[in-house]
């Protein structure tokens, strides 16, 4: 039935007065507002006199106002139907602002004109909310779709499941929006199966110690593996009880393939790098002996043939046998320079007197170069050691002895050659003027690489300490009677 109502009604005047919702009555035919309520003044910001002179076409948004007709004519004439909800509408304020409401109108008898009540819900801080979350709500997932990262939460009391979008399509599980069909076990039965002990272990684990854990494991997806990267974390209730673990979840397969690609291509470098090593060190040898044996020799019977020439000749002949003396000084400078650059190609002593000797030599020709004094303690007068070995110690404490030449300006070093257990150790330390390690990285310079790139291809280490004013120190340990 309509309400029967009346402003003289005192009972309703304080349920349309007092009420802290707006509302109107407005007469059903001409739209003419008839009666609003403070709030309503308020809400839309017209005096209870203004609001009196205008219908409630003036207050809708004329795009609206089709359909609000439509709904008046359709719903509002059944007599009788009491408070009926009549959706989302726009609404518009005297500054000409739009609100969102909600509407609840019924059909009253007031002042004997057939009129609609309404009770208004202003909605639009709520739709602003809704929107700005729906937004955020899409904006979070995109970002996990681009980084190929979703999240997932385990309630561990009820045991339930439940993971983003991103997290199922990683997954390969069906996206439960607000149901929720996923436990813990089922989580862990996505991971590879050699894998799933390894998941397993880490969420017991975390149930034990509570500490945040990060798993690589792969995930067996549509007959191919990709690999992720599962972290997770338990947070408590307010009792501090653990009450959910929290997680996410990264798709690392093409990480993981660029890994993969580097590390192979590292390894071909060292390979090759190795090689060239060798191969540098072999053609080195061969130079060395086939100008110190070949040339040297036969340099060494011309001269011979010369002097035996210069014999013969007779005092007129005094001219020709100034000659061949002068041809002879040739000879034995060309035989000298020979033996210096098939010394410093390969220094004999390597092979003939072994390292110590040829440390010693090494360290001797850089002191009368440089002036620089230098300081030699070896463990052992011998060392037997593989050629390999051998090779390189000699040709990084060349490179060592060649950096402080061109940038220590010390004046002395100290160079260590122990065999200490299993390991060769050698150290070169300088008292120059040292350098800052993190700039020098940026620089492009092989000298340290090629040390670092000769002991890494002997297994062993490598320390370089240095510190502007307070010299170097490179110190290498190599392992010895292994393969290497
Ligand atoms: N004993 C040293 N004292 C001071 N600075 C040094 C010493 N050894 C190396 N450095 C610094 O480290 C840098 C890198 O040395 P590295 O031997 O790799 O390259 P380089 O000597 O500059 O060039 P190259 O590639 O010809 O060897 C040098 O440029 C120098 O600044
Ligand atoms: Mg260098």
């Amino acid at each position: 039935m309509p309400i029967q109502s009346n402003l003289n009604d005192r009972w309703f005047e304080f349920l349309f007065e007092a009420n802290p919702q707006p509302m109107t009555i407005y007469d059903i035919k001409t739209y003419q507002f008839l009666a609003v309520n403070q709030a309503a003044c308020i809400q839309y910001g017209y005096t209870q006199e203004e609001f009196l002179n205008l219908t409630v076409l003036e207050v809708r948004h004329p795009d609206d106002i089709p359909e609000f007709i439509k709904s008046i004519k359709t719903t509002c004439l059944d007599v009788g139907s009491g408070f009926q909800s009549s959706g989302i509408w726009r609404h518009l304020k005297k500054d000409d602002s739009t609100i969102y409401i909600e509407i609840s109108r019924h059909l009253v008898e007031f002042n004997n004109r057939k009129c609609i009540c309404t009770l208004i819900n202003d909605i639009t801080d709520r739709l602003l909310t809704e929107k700005t979350l729906q937004y955020s709500e899409a904006s979070l997932a995109e970002a996990q779709h681009i980084a190929h990262i979703g999240n997932w939460e385990w309630d561990i009391f009820k045991n339930t499941f439940q993971c983003s979008k991103e997290a199922a399509r990683i997954l390969s599980l069906k996206y439960h929006d607000k149901t929720n069909t996923m436990n813990i076990d089922s989580f862990i039965s996505t991971a590879y199966p050699e894998d799933k002990p390894l998941l397993n272990e880490m969420i017991q684990k975390s149930l034990r110690d509570f500490k945040p854990w990060s798993l690589e494991h792969r995930i067996l997806c549509q007959n191919s593996l990709i690999y992720v990267k599962t972290k997770g974390r338990i947070t408590f209730d307010k009792n501090n009880c653990p009450a959910r673990m929290f997680g996410t979840i990264q798709n690392i397969t093409e990480q993981k393939k660029i890994e993969e690609e580097l590390r192979n291509s590292r390894k071909e470098f060292r390979e090759l790098s190795a090689f060239l090593q060798s191969a540098l060190e072999e053609n080195r040898t061969n130079i060395a002996r086939e100008l110190h044996d070949e040339l040297g020799q036969s340099l060494t019977a011309l001269d011979l043939g010369l002097s035996w020439i210069s014999t013969k000749l007779k005092p007129p002949q005094a001219e020709l046998k100034e000659k061949l003396e002068n041809l002879r000084n040739i000879v034995n400078f060309t035989i000298e320079a020979i033996q210096r650059i098939a010394s410093n190609l390969r220094p004999p002593a390597l092979d003939d007197l072994g390292p110590a000797a040829a440390i010693e030599g090494l360290l001797e020709e850089f002191h009368s170069r440089t002036g620089i004094e230098f300081d030699l303690k070896l463990s052992q007068e011998e060392f037997y050691l593989e050629d390999k070995v051998i090779t390189n110690i000699f040709r990084i404490l060349q490179e060592a002895l060649t950096n402080i030449t061109r940038h220590a300006s010390a004046t002395k070093v100290y160079v260590r050659l122990n065999q200490v257990n299993k390991e060769i150790i050698l150290q070169v330390q300088d008292n120059g003027n040292g350098f800052d390690m993190a700039q020098h990285k940026k620089k492009p310079s092989l000298g340290l690489l090629g040390i670092r790139e000769r002991v890494r291809m002997l297994n062993g280490k490598l320390i370089i300490s240095s510190a502007i004013n307070a010299g170097t120190l490179i110190e290498t340990k190599i392992p010895i009677g292994m393969k290497t």
